[in-house]
Parts: structure tokens; sequence; C-alpha cells
């Protein structure tokens, strides 16, 4: 029987539905997905067994009691208003579109609401999902939709006015990451030795990815982990101290950025949906 419905196929929407098949949490023949270009939907079909596919999102919504929307924002009000007389009171929509307020999908769609934000992560099975239920929500709900993300990440429930500081925690973070150690990478290939940047890279990624291992498994802190590796008067100390004194200035200009374009962003989205509304 289909339980879950995916609106969009897109980057979040496809990484979404191969990673729960992947966790085994739900079976393909409990899915259904609609798109909006028809071909992904033959691709779909041949990629994934068993799964059901519409080109018709009104289809998603009349079957499945839980409708992921994996579109972007700007798209989100013209798809509620679409599926819209096919949603029941039973209906639990669950929106990965940070910016649009859950209180509007529950005004528009009269459904059940449970924001989400997924992380590139839940690809390889890790990582957080924020999550947060609106009151209508039931107990037995919430642990449904948890369980399933539970299979594919850490579930972190957050208020909704704390998902835009979190998201840059989770979701923005594999990509700062990897601007922050491309930039290390960079400095070294500038020190003027013989490595190559291949190999500088992977000596970065292995040791991150055991970093961050010890982080998980033998539960260290920030804090434990700088003195377990800069001994007083070493080598990693000099560089500690350097990245003491400067980063700090350097993360608050990128949280001062990040929210002040989260709040362009959300001013714009939800003048959009206010306009469309009238
Ligand atoms: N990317 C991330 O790391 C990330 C992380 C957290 C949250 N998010 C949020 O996830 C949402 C989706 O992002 P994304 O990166 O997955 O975007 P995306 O790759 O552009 O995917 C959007 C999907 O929506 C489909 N679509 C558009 N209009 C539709 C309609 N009327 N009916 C059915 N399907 C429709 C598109 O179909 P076509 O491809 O056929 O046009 C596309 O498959 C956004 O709200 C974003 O803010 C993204």
């Amino acid at each position: 029987m289909i339980k879950v419905g995916f609106i969009g196929y897109g980057s979040m929407g496809s990484m979404l539905v191969g990673s729960l098949i992947r966790s085994g949490r739900i079976k393909p023949e409990e899915m259904i997905v609609s798109t909006k270009t028809q071909s992904k939907l033959e691709d779909i079909r041949k990629l994934r067994e068993n799964i059901h596919v519409s080109e018709d999102n009104c289809e998603v919504a009349r079957r499945a009691k839980y409708i992921f929307i994996c579109v972007k924002p700007l798209q989100v009000k013209e798809v509620l208003l679409e599926i819209k007389p096919y949603i029941t009171s039973d209906t639990n929509i669950i929106s990965i579109a940070g910016s649009v307020p859950m209180k509007f999908i529950e005004q528009v769609s009269g459904a059940k609401v449970t924001k989400l934000t997924p992380s590139l992560t839940s690809e390889v099975m890790d990582g957080i999902s924020l999550v947060c239920h609106s009151n209508a929500v039931s107990e037995e709900e919430s642990r449904y939709i948890e369980t399933l993300l539970g299979g594919v990440s850490t579930v972190k429930k957050v208020k909704e006015e704390d998902f835009e500081l979190a998201a840059e925690l989770t979701s923005c973070m594999p990509g700062f990451i990897a601007a922050i150690f491309r930039n290390l990478t960079d400095s070294a290939m500038r020190q003027g030795s013989g490595l190559s940047r291949e190999d500088a890279e992977e000596m970065i990624i292995r040791t991150l990815q055991g970093t961050a291992k010890l982080f998980v498994e033998k539960n260290m802190g920030f804090d434990q982990m700088i003195e377990r590796v800069a001994t007083k008067g070493g080598i990693t100390e000099e560089g500690v101290k350097v990245f003491n004194e400067r980063l700090p200035g350097v993360f608050d200009e990128m949280f001062r950025k990040t929210l002040e374009k989260r709040k362009v962003v959300r001013e714009k989205v939800e003048s959009n949906l206010g306009m469309e509304q009238a």
C-alpha cells in the first residue's frame, strides 16, 4: 500500500527517495513520486523497481498519507494549490523548503505539516535531518516520520524559529567544509613542497574522516581533541593560535552574510506567497 509520496525529484527529492529505499525502512512499493519533467519518471521507473510514479501531483496527494514536497520555495504555493482538493485532514505534508513558513502551508493546504531540512550527507546515511512538527501532527505520525528519517540520518528536533541557524550547521555545512578545506589545500600548494594536490586532498579528506570518527565514536569534544593533538610548545599549537586569532572574525562574517541572505530570500518568498494569494 502506498504510504509516502514525493513531489519533486531534483537534487534533494532523488537523494531522499534513494536513501530511504537503501535504509530498508520503506519499500519502493510504498512510495509514489511525481515530478515536472516527464522523462525523469521513466528514469525513476527503470532505476527503482516497484516504485509508483505519476505524471500528476494530484495522484500523489490522493494516494499518499505522507507527502514530501521537494520543489523550490517559489514553486511550493503552486503545488499546494494544485493538490489541495485531494488533501484530507489526515494528510501530513513534509516540506523541505526552509523559507516557506509552516503556518502558510497549513493555511493553504489544510494538512498537518512537518518541516524538514535534509542534508546531502543522507546520501551516505549520515549527518543530521532537522525536523519540526505542527501541533496537529500526532505522536504516531511524528514517530513514523522520524523513524523513516532516522534510517538515513540522526534526527534533531528544532523549533521553527531556530531552523535557519541550525541549517547553516547541518545542510550548508558540507559546502562550508569543502570550501574551508579547498582553501587549506590551496595554501598547502603555495608552500612549494613536492606534494601533489591529489595527495594533499587525500591526506586531508582521510584525516577529516578519521577525526569525525574520533569525535563520534570516542565521544571527544573540540577542546579535548585540541588538547590531545596540540601539545604545549609544539607545532600544532602554533597553527591553533593562528586559527583562534583569525577565525572568529571570519566565521562571524560568514554568519552575518548567510543569515542576511536568508532574510532577503525569506522576504522574497513570503511576499511572493502573499502576492499570489491576493
Ligand atoms: N540542495 C540542498 O542541499 C538542500 C538542502 C536542504 C533543503 N533544500 C531545499 O530542497 C528544495 C529542493 O531543492 P533541490 O536542490 O532538490 O532543487 P531542484 O534540484 O531544483 O529540484 C526541484 C524539483 O522540483 C521539481 N518541480 C518543480 N516544479 C514542480 C511541479 N510543479 N510539480 C512537480 N515537481 C516540480 C523539479 O522538476 P524538474 O527537474 O523536472 O524541473 C525538480 O525535480 C528547496 O526548497 C531547497 O531549499 C535543498
